[in-house]
């Protein structure tokens, strides 16, 4: 199965896809997650990457599409995969589609969590996140068992860089110029499902279920 899920900064793709990761035993590829990854680890890639990331802007389309295809070429990714932040622009999209389309594939559903800008900022300044794994918490509603440490892989947790409520405005109105088109697009094609990403996360990720298994 191939998912892609859209929203907002902060609506929570990245909890539900995990959530979808370790339920139908896919990889979760989240394009942010590598390329905080690269910066963690101070590559090139990390470098070019945090010039635009800093800023709440998206990192150009030369050094976002290839990095995805590679890894969607890997092994593990043979029965499915999770897309979070991935594609956001049109063109990403297009070039995603057409890959597919050349190896007789596709995208089986497009995931709109939808959360109104009001709750975003809220959000964003509780979240801690683990730069190692991707694990992603908040300090309210769905906390570490120990204060500052990472459940999963025992990393310390840190507020990302772009988490500045200054920065989350600039993400916001990024996304809404070049990323929620892509909302239609999906839905064009049939495969758009949304859900309301304001509930809890267990109710959220029924509803995604729900949808996985129709
Ligand atoms: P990326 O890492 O993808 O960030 P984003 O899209 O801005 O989204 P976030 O990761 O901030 O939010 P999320 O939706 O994953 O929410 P989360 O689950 O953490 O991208 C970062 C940057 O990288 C971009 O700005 C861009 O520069 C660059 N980039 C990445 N991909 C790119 C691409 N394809 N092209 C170009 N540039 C690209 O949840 C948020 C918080 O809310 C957490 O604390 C969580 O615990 C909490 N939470 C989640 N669900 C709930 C709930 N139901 N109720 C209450 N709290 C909840
Ligand atoms: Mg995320």
């Amino acid at each position: 199965m191939k998912i892609i899920m859209l929203g907002a900064p902060g609506a929570g793709k990245g909890t539900q896809a995990q959530m979808i990761a370790d339920k139908y035993n896919i990889p979760h590829i989240s394009t942010g997650d590598i390329f905080r990854a690269n910066i963690k680890n101070g590559t090139e890639l990390g470098k070019k990457a945090k010039e635009y990331m800093d800023k709440g802007l998206l990192v150009p389309d030369e050094l976002t599409v290839e990095l995805l295809l590679d890894r969607v070429a890997n092994e593990d990714c043979k029965d499915g995969y999770v897309l979070d932040g991935f594609p956001r622009t049109i063109p990403q999209a297009d070039v995603l589609d057409a890959e597919l389309t050349k190896l007789g594939d596709k995208v089986d559903f497009a995931v709109n969590v939808d959360v109104p800008d009001e709750n975003i900022v809220r959000r964003m300044s509780g979240r801690r996140a683990c730069l190692k794994c991707g694990a992603t918490y908040h300090i309210e509603h769905i906390p570490p068992k120990q204060e500052g440490i990472c459940d999963k892989c025992g990393s310390e947790l840190v507020l990302r860089a772009d988490d500045a409520p200054e920065t989350v405005q600039n993400r916001l109105s990024v996304y809404h110029e070049q990323t929620q088109p892509l909302i239609d697009y999906y839905d064009k094609k049939g495969i758009l499902r949304t859900v309301d990403g304001t509930k809890d996360m267990k109710d959220v990720f029924d509803a995604i279920v729900d949808i996985l298994n129709a």
